[in-house]
């Protein structure tokens, strides 16, 4: 069945000019872009996003740099896209992370508190209804 997930273009991603290259690349690879828009995001609306991350050593880090610029916000459809897009970003870790992904393509640790990844994708269908629904309400 047709499957949707969020994909956030973070900061490092919008403010290096790399929004085009990676929406371009999930498309490339045949997902179909269904909702797209550019937000800044407040805090409430992050630390709903990030619910799950409250109290780990990184989540100050991770919502401050999630407020430092806008974000780019998209919705993408297609059968397994959830896995198909986390395997097209890469491994969390952007030094580490495959070349030929978006991660090990195009990020690496600039030495900050907050792994800078460039992008974001839901890991499960359940996270996927549940972000699309915080950032297209
Ligand atoms: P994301 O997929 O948006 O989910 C949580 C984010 O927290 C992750 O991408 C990284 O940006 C960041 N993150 C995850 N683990 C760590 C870590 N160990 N140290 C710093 N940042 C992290």
């Amino acid at each position: 069945s047709i499957e949707r997930t969020l994909v956030l273009v973070k900061p490092d991603g919008v403010q290096r000019g790399l929004t085009g290259t990676i929406l371009s690349r999930i498309e490339a690879k045949g997902y179909r872009l269904a909702e797209l828009k550019q937000v800044e995001a407040s805090r409430e609306l992050l630390e709903k996003h990030y619910e799950e991350h409250v109290g780990k050593p990184f989540y100050e880090p991770l919502v401050e740099f999630m407020l430092s610029g806008p974000v780019v916000a998209a919705v993408f459809e297609g059968h397994r896209v959830i896995e198909g897009f986390r395997s097209l970003a890469g491994t969390t870790d952007p030094t580490i992370a495959a070349p030929g992904t978006i991660r090990g393509d195009f990020g690496r640790d600039w030495g900050v508190k907050v792994q800078q990844n460039l992008v974001h994708g839901s890991d499960s269908a359940e996270s996927a209804e549940r972000e699309i629904g915080i950032w297209f309400a």
